[in-house]
């Protein structure tokens, strides 16, 4: 019971910011769009561009070919047994043990591809935001079953050396990720299968700079901020951080806080579900003193 009182007052106060969001949306994305740092900029055309449905003809195309897939995928009942090494749902209070240790779970992947999937509109932003880069080194956090790490690898394969490097703690999710990449006709990214803690730290060392990492998995205070100070040496002097689900429970609010503070950020841009940190060590200034808070979704009610 106590459960369904905060999620209900959760929503109605993601309802509220999402309205208050929306008012300010023109303002803010306009700020960010003439930008005089030219990658922060970068930034707020990807997100004007899926805020306004504002594609190409291809991305259309693309977009239309990938929401059919994930279609398919939720009509699938086979169910996978999954080993979790997550934080479980916002109200768990998993110990680093049990964390550690890891939950079997036997799942479908009708659910895994739309409940833990980023949704549409999600996709379609971090598919704009690499799309706008030419990185080379990118990191998904949490593969599940390759939704994001398709659009993202479609967003990379304008160069031929840019990769997307995507862990996954389940070795059953990363077969099934892997056959999904492949069906789609993707070669340019490597599953690595393991814990973040155990895989992180020598994927570091083998890529020496990383550009862009999508943290997308085990949504735990302590562990999401590690994982940033964990990058931190390795990131380039261009590099873009997105953190996943920053406002699904109040650890993750809090390690959101405590990282947009951190001084490596040009610019830190609060997409509501996700948070966005521009790096660039170049820079002589930073464009913005606060965070750049926007929504992207129209509607907190509407599934995007
Ligand atoms: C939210 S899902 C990823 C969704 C995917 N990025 C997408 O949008 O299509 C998170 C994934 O991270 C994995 N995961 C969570 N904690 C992990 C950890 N500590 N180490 C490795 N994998 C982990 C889970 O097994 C799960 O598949």
């Amino acid at each position: 019971m106590f459960n369904i009182v905060i999620k209900v007052v959760r929503k109605i106060k993601k309802c509220r910011e999402t309205k208050r969001r929306n008012l300010s949306n023109p303002v803010m994305l306009y700020a960010l769009c003439v930008s005089k740092n030219k990658h922060v900029a970068k930034i707020g055309n990807a997100l004007r561009s899926v805020i306004n449905n504002d594609f190409t003809n291809e991305e259309i195309e693309l977009f239309n070919k990938l929401e059919l897939f994930r279609k398919e995928k939720i009509q699938s009942k086979q169910l996978v047994q999954i080993e979790d090494f997550g934080a479980g749902n916002s109200e768990s209070k998993r110990t680093v043990e049990e964390m550690n240790k890891g939950k079997i779970a036997h799942i479908s992947i009708g659910y895994l591809a739309s409940s833990p999937s980023s949704r549409p509109v999600y996709a379609r932003a971090l598919y704009k935001i690499l799309s706008a880069f030419d990185f080379k080194n990118c990191i998904e956090m949490g593969t599940c079953i390759g939704v994001s790490a398709a659009y993202q690898c479609f967003a990379l394969q304008s160069n031929k050396e840019s990769r997307l490097i995507t862990i996954e703690g389940s070795p059953n999710l990363c077969e099934v990720s892997r056959s999904h990449l492949t069906s789609l006709g993707l070669n340019n990214f490597d599953i690595k299968t393991g814990r973040f803690s155990d895989v992180l730290p020598s994927l570091l060392d083998e890529l020496k700079t990383v550009d862009y990492v999508f943290i997308n998995g085990h949504h735990d205070e302590k562990a999401t901020y590690d994982y940033f100070i964990q990058l931190l040496p390795y990131l380039s002097d261009l590099s873009v951080l997105i953190f996943d689900d920053v406002n699904w429970s109040s650890g993750m609010v809090r390690a959101w806080r405590k990282i947009q503070r951190h001084d490596v950020f040009t610019a830190v841009i609060d997409v509501q579900k996700f948070g966005i940190g521009v790096i660039d060590k170049a820079a002589t200034f930073r464009p913005f003193c606060e965070v750049i808070n926007i929504t992207i979704e129209k509607s907190c009610l509407k599934k995007s």
